[in-house]
């Protein structure tokens, strides 16, 4: 039973105020977690809420505070901490909302999550173990950021992140060793060239102004052959270009090229790209309303990991449609982009019982918590996306699931997690 709910307004890794929750049960147990924030947020997520006054340039959240020292704490005081449907169908009773903009995506996630780590915390158990019960637990593939763009990094390239996926490798642990090699050689090609690696983006991947789009994806594939390991076999490159930020009246504008191109046109680049450079994943290569040339898209890159991040937020019956319309085979897992527990777990069954493969991942304002690790364990997910291979709000996820499986029985998701799933 919940006994009392506290809450604070704490910080994220961009230094702007996000939400801190402590949820504490009979018996003693305690739930605390800090929730995180993206800046290219698309428009079917959970709505935060922000104070919009002088503090903070707008982004405080002490109304998000104040909403669940208030209605949440009243509503959820007294209730099975155990029951998270319960428990997150109350939160959203409270809000005629279902984007949560009257209570706030950020409070209702906070009680959410901490509500569920209270639960871990009484059975004394890993998080991920109230998720999976029985199983043997499943250590994700990682997808690791390299350089970035778009709305992370000053709008330096139009992408938002080269990444890389260590496909070749046998463990987590493995494969973390393989990226940052790749990090660190990519860096030096960066130098050589005149960039300057030491100037870190918002994930911590590298910031740098490059000539074009494409002098990225030839800038990182350079990185994996310095590197000494296999391009494409042992590390692969993935993108998510999240186009939402680039959709200008139906088009895709890429400011740092001065070009437009109409959504065909698009496809056919990304489809040479995808044929030129070792590219496995593309995440939104579309805006997140273009159900038409997402569906031309899927056809198109059939052998890719097509991932719907802001086309999908999480949302079950918005990946529930992308089935029905055959549109990508990949869903991006946010807990806050869903705003409660239970909502992010339909939207991961609704994934996996399709064959759509999953990738949970953190925001690009994130904190030191490591939940997302035990979330993406838990739920068998398969892949996990946190940013690069620095900053500490990044390594905490990485450093639980080292921890993970170098202290427990596992297995590693390894290649097979990657879309199309057979
Ligand atoms: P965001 O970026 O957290 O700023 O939305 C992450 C992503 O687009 O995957
Ligand atoms: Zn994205």
């Amino acid at each position: 039973t919940i006994t009392a709910l506290d809450a604070w307004e704490a910080l994220d890794s961009r230094g702007r105020p996000t939400v801190g929750c402590r949820i504490t049960l009979q018996g003693g147990g305690v739930g605390r977690v800090i929730t995180p924030s993206g800046a290219s947020t698309g428009d079917f997520e959970a709505i935060e809420l922000r104070d919009r006054d002088d503090r903070y340039s707008g982004f405080g959240t002490r109304r998000a505070v104040a909403s669940l020292r208030g209605p949440i704490a009243e509503t959820l005081i007294g209730m099975d901490a155990a029951d998270q449907v319960a428990v997150d169908s109350a939160i959203a009773a409270l809000d005629s909302d279902a984007a949560l903009s009257g209570i706030g995506g950020n409070a209702a996630l906070g009680a959410s999550l901490a509500t569920l780590t209270a639960v871990a915390d009484t059975n004394r158990e890993p998080l991920w173990r109230v998720l999976d019960p029985t199983g043997v637990p499943l250590i994700p593939l990682p997808m690791v950021n390299i350089v970035s763009g778009g709305a992370h990094a000053g709008r330096a390239i139009d992408i938002q992140d080269i990444l890389v996926i260590p496909v070749g490798s046998t463990s987590f642990t493995e494969g973390i060793e393989w990226v940052s090699r790749v990090r660190s050689a990519t860096a030096e090609l960066l130098t050589e060239q005149g960039g300057w690696a030491a100037l870190v983006a918002d994930e911590g991947g590298l910031s740098a102004r490059l000539d074009s789009n494409e002098a990225a994806l030839a800038l990182v594939t350079g990185g994996i052959e310095r590197s000494g390991l296999g391009v494409g076999t042992d590390v692969a490159i993935a993108v998510d270009i999240a186009a939402s930020q680039l959709v200008d009246a139906g088009q895709i504008r890429l400011r740092s090229e001065n070009t437009t191109l109409t959504s065909d046109e698009w496809i056919e680049r990304l489809v040479q790209w995808a044929q030129q450079y070792p590219i496995v994943s593309i995440e939104d290569p579309l805006g997140d309303d273009d159900w038409g040339a997402w569906r031309r898209a899927s056809l198109e890159l059939q052998n890719i990991q097509l991932l719907g991040d802001d086309l999908f937020a999480t949302n079950a019956s918005r990946v529930d449609h992308g089935i029905s319309q055959q549109v990508a085979n990949s869903v991006l897992i946010k807990p806050n982009q869903a705003g409660l527990v239970s909502r992010t777990a339909d939207a991961v069954a609704t994934s996996q019982r399709a064959a759509y493969a999953t990738v949970v991942s953190a925001r690009s304002g994130d904190t030191e918590d490591h939940w997302l690790a035990d979330l993406a364990v838990g739920w068998r997910a398969g892949q996990i996306k946190v940013g690069s291979t620095m900053r500490s709000e990044r390594t905490s996820k990485w450093n639980r699931l080292l921890e993970l499986e170098a202290t427990e029985k596992t297995t590693y998701a390894g290649r097979a997690a990657l879309a199309p799933l057979r």
